[in-house]
């Protein structure tokens, strides 16, 4: 029986490795991690994220052929297959801080399987690296190893989360990369009769091993490019009097556009598009190419000037003063369907409104108070580290309150926030919570999620990203 290990139970591992034990009945698959906390979940009823499908995929395999474990070395010297998915965060410090990706999480786990290491194994770079790690990790693996032969083969993950167990179930394409040698071909050949258990073989596309690495952080630069491309049009939509959802609509009806990923919003969050976008922009600055570079730094600019420009519209709007106001936050998830939190908008709209002095009431059906504590406590990209080796915030956030309901949130608010697209959020009461709350009463919809005009009719001086402004705001400047 093939066997499969896979370094790191969280968001990508977790999932990838439950949709390969169910749809391979003939593979026993080990999923480890150095953190006991996420192992003892795994191996609970409450697992460590909230992915739709997953407790169900998971169920069916747990104690068959798929188990969690922290007992690295024993599953990693057993295993045919090493997936390797841990963290690979932005640098903090030294060379690169800010931009490149800190791979000591990736090498530590490369020396690792060399030291333990006593047959044969291909070893899949699952998480997101720069382009060239593999030749990194290749040297690692061979120069210490006792004549154990690798192979390493780069397999980025596409999964987006919220819709983890779809995609997975029915990828656009799995990408494998390998060596352009007979040992490389087969190891790749050996990677896609996985895959191809569940997958059509025109859907899998094999290159060599550069390819591999660059498409993941070229289709993740390009997603987000697309997102900072339509929240730019959202301000030049606010200024004319465009609707920027009529104006998706019409560009994306040209089908070499096409309608996905058009929605504006307050901005883009997540652990990657951020993070890969940094990680590309300083590859291309160490490869010579200022102009490339700062074309990709733009998608963020965008993104930054998008979260500014909301807060000040906020601010802007009530009066240029939102001190000892109560605001409620709806939604602190960085998409629906997800816990994670991870660089979501949320969190510097937030920051923002706390600078400005503003009292916070936030509710998000997924997200725990101590989350969001540690997240408007904690310092730019240190989110991403093993959580036990993440450094814990000195002091909560006073002037932040977390409840449980969208209702207790809005009571006696001056402005309620939208920041992530939860479906409860278009089916509440919106004439109960404006009765609940102090006049006027503002609405600020960052996902574009309320019915503008009913809560106008209503009695709600409403701003929805990109959309014709209400006439309270028109005079009202909001730039960055
Ligand atoms: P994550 O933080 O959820 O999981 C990483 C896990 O690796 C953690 O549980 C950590 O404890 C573990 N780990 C770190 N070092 C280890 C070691 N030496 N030995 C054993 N375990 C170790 O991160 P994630 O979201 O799953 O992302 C992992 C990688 O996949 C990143 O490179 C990310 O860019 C990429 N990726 C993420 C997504 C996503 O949607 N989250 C999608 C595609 C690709
Ligand atoms: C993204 C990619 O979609 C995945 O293909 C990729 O594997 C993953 O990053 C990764 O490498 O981590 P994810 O971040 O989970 O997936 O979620 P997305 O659906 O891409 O959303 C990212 C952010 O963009 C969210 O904050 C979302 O609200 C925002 N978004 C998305 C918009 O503002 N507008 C849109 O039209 C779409």
């Amino acid at each position: 029986m093939v066997k499969i290990c896979c370094i790191g139970a969280g968001y990508v591992g977790g999932p990838t490795m439950a949709v390969i034990a169910l749809k391979c009945p003939n593979i026993q698959v080990a999923v480890v991690d150095i953190s006991t906390a996420r192992i003892n979940a795994w191996n609970s009823d409450t697992l460590p994220i909230y992915e739709p499908g997953l407790d169900d995929v998971v169920k069916q395999c747990r104690g068959k052929n798929l188990s969690f474990s922290t007992d690295v070395e024993k599953h990693v010297s057993e295993a045919d297959i090493v997936f390797v998915s841990v963290n690979t965060p932005t640098k903090t410090q030294g060379l690169g801080a800010g931009k490149a990706a800190d791979l000591t999480y990736w090498e530590s786990a490369a020396r690792m399987i060399a030291d333990v290491a006593k047959s044969k194994k291909i070893v899949v770079e699952k998480s997101t690296v720069p382009v060239k790690t593999a030749e990194a990790i290749e040297k690692i693996l061979t120069h210490n190893s006792k004549g154990v032969e690798f192979q390493i083969l780069s397999n980025p993950e596409f999964l987006a989360e919220g819709t983890a167990i779809s995609d997975l179930f029915n990828p656009d394409r799995v990408l494998i990369g390998g060596r352009e040698t007979p040992g490389g071909q087969k190891a790749i050949e050996t990677l896609r009769d996985v895959y191809a258990q569940w997958v059509p073989m025109d859907r899998i596309i094999c290159t060599n091993l550069w390819s591999a690495e660059l498409s993941k952080l070229a289709a993740n630069a390009f997603l987000a490019q697309r997102i900072s491309s339509v929240n730019s049009m959202s301000a030049l939509c606010e200024a004319t009097g465009a609707d920027v959802s009529q104006v998706s609509h019409a560009v994306g009806k040209d089908t070499r556009i096409g309608p996905k990923f058009l929605n504006a919003s307050v901005g883009f969050g997540g652990s990657c598009f951020q993070k890969d976008i940094l990680n590309l922009v300083y590859i291309c600055e160490c490869n010579g190419l200022p102009e490339v570079a700062n074309y990709w730094k733009q998608v963020i600019k965008v993104n930054d000037y998008q979260k500014t420009r909301f807060v000040n519209r906020i601010v802007s709007s009530m009066f240029n003063t939102v001190s000892g106001k109560k605001i409620a936050v709806l939604g602190f998830a960085f998409k629906k369907d997800t816990g994670d939190t991870r660089e979501t908008p949320a969190i510097d709209v937030c920051k923002g409104l706390i600078g400005d002095k503003a009292k916070l009431s936030i509710y998000d059906p997924q997200v725990h108070q101590d989350q969001i504590q540690r997240d408007l406590s904690m310092k730019k990209f240190d989110w991403d580290h093993p959580v036990h080796l993440q450094p814990m915030s000195p002091t909560s956030v006073t002037d932040v309150t977390v409840v449980w309901d969208a209702y207790t949130a809005t009571k006696d608010a001056h402005g309620l926030c939208i920041l992530t697209e939860w479906d409860e959020f278009k089916k509440l009461d919106y004439q109960k919570i404006f009765d609940n709350m102090q006049k006027p009463a503002f609405v600020f919809d960052g996902r574009n999620v309320v019915d503008v005009e009913k809560l106008r009719k209503i009695g709600f001086i409403v701003y929805s990203i990109g959309k014709p402004l209400d006439e309270w705001l028109k005079d009202m400047p909001a730039v960055a």
